[in-house]
């Protein structure tokens, strides 16, 4: 399933996939406006687009993305524009050699295409990297009866979050006019 997924990620980077539209998204530009910098991880990076907000902003950024092509794209974006960002190919099921706890976990478009297996690793993840106090932003759409539309989350797969950390913001849409979309933003609780 992942080797699918892949392959759909590699085609779409082999011309410009529809999100990599290099706007940060407001949701995201509010936060930064309203919190200090710290660490954050940005999972499913792509092109690096928020990454490179992030690092111009003060923040020490990383950003994990599957696709060798999107992150070399990130890479030249983030030397072009004078910033430092650490961008790597990885998994974010995985997530190899990343230890730091962050201040900010976001997440756009990336969660809601794992299978069931690779979400709860992936919770685990965020379980593990998320510093106390620290932040969680998720943007993610739902299954729908489109095939192509590269979501399989419903509404449940969201429930495993609330168990370990607190919702505080959530402002549901429509992606495209096509199928429902969430902005979703949880707080760890402090030590
Ligand atoms: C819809 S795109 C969004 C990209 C970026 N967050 C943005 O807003 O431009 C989802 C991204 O998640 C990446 N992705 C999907 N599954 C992944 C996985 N298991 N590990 C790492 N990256 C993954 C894809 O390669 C793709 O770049």
């Amino acid at each position: 399933m992942s080797f699918l997924r892949k392959i759909f990620f590699t085609l779409w980077y082999l011309r410009k996939p529809p999100w990599d539209t290099n706007q940060t998204p407001p949701e995201l530009a509010d936060f930064i406006q309203s919190n200090p910098p710290g660490r954050a991880l940005d999972l499913g990076c792509g092109t690096g687009t928020n990454v490179i907000t992030l690092a111009k902003h003060g923040w020490q950024a990383t950003g994990v993305d599957f696709i060798p092509k999107a992150i070399r794209s990130a890479q030249r974006k983030a030397a072009k524009a004078g910033v430092s960002a650490d961008l790597r190919v990885g998994d974010v099921v995985k997530l190899n050699g990343i230890n730091s706890p962050f201040d900010l976990i976001l997440d756009i478009g990336c969660y809601h295409s794992l299978d069931q297996p690779s979400m709860q690793a992936y919770q685990e993840n965020i379980k593990r990297l998320l510093a106390p106090g620290g932040t969680f932003m998720i943007y993610l759409f739902f299954r729908s009866e489109d095939k192509l539309s590269g979501s399989s989350a419903t509404e449940a797969d969201l429930l495993p979050f609330e168990q370990f950390l607190e919702l505080v913001e959530r402002q549901d849409g429509t992606e495209r006019d096509l199928r429902m979309s969430s902005w979703l933003r949880y707080k760890k609780a402090s030590l």
